[in-house]
């Protein structure tokens, strides 16, 4: 079956690494990936702490392997003690920004008003989005898990005017299975990727262009299977991205 979609396999290291440790494992990637990123038939994308981005940015450039903050603030520039505008972070030559993840929405309490602010801030400053949805295990258990992504997916994307399809990738992480070692099933994500994909479509936006990655508990083992699916067009990775030869595998995923 051929796609529109070039997969794309991401690594959120969140806050791990210092400068030292960053480098080395991007060093160790660009060497492992090097057949790969040179294909071009997948993306690959690391997404390292602030405090290394610019450090990654260099290494990688004139690569192919893309870089990502994992988070932005809205303004552009100000009195925000403590934050970083999207034009902060394309002037280190970043292309991506992760948005909405569901560390962000639970422990520093950012909200969908907030994320659309910044996924519109994100955008206008020609960074490619990685919109972050996903259930608690209670939402799920209680049968919303649909509803609440479906709404999460609205509110970052109702009446928003896209130039390409490419400048937001989805990314659905099902709360309960980030760093738990429980992975959603195959079956499991793909029933909600194909209701994102819809929900997508009826927002008026390039719903078979949009590509939508999985993530939770990604690893070697069980990557294949999910990148099987009709819907599911790549990963983003946490725990498994830290490491060259784990990473480097899910890269490497057969489907
Ligand atoms: P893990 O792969 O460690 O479960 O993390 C997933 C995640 O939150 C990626 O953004």
């Amino acid at each position: 079956m051929t796609t529109p979609r070039r997969p794309l396999l991401a690594g959120n290291w969140k806050m791990h690494g210092t400068r030292a440790e960053a480098l080395s494992l991007v060093e160790g990637l660009l060497g492992r990936l090097q057949g790969q990123l040179a294909s071009g038939t997948r993306e690959v994308l690391v997404a390292p702490p602030f405090t290394a981005l610019d450090a990654v940015a260099r290494l990688a450039a004139g690569t192919s392997l893309r870089v990502a903050a994992q988070n932005c603030f809205h303004e552009a520039r100000g009195a925000y003690t403590g934050e970083i505008s999207p034009a902060m972070i394309a002037d280190l030559g970043v292309s991506h920004v992760i948005l909405g993840h569901s560390e962000r929405r639970e422990i520093f309490g950012e909200d969908d008003a907030q994320i659309r602010r910044k996924l519109e801030a994100a955008l206008a400053q020609g960074l490619g989005v990685i919109l972050c949805v996903g259930e608690t295990l209670a939402q799920r258990d209680g049968g919303h898990t649909v509803a609440v992504v479906e709404g999460q997916t609205r509110a970052a994307l109702e009446g928003l005017a896209l130039a390409r399809p490419d400048q937001v990738t989805l990314a659905y992480e099902p709360i309960w299975a980030i760093g738990t070692g429980r992975v959603a099933s195959p079956a499991q994500a793909q029933e909600v990727h194909a209701a994102l994909r819809a929900c997508v479509g009826r927002l008026g936006q390039p719903a078979k262009q949009m590509r939508i990655l999985y993530g939770g508990s990604v690893k070697p083992d069980n990557v294949d299977g999910l990148m099987a699916q009709a819907d599911i067009d790549g990963a983003l990775v946490g725990g498994a991205s830290l490491e060259v030869e784990a990473f480097a595998r899910i890269v490497e995923f057969e489907a």
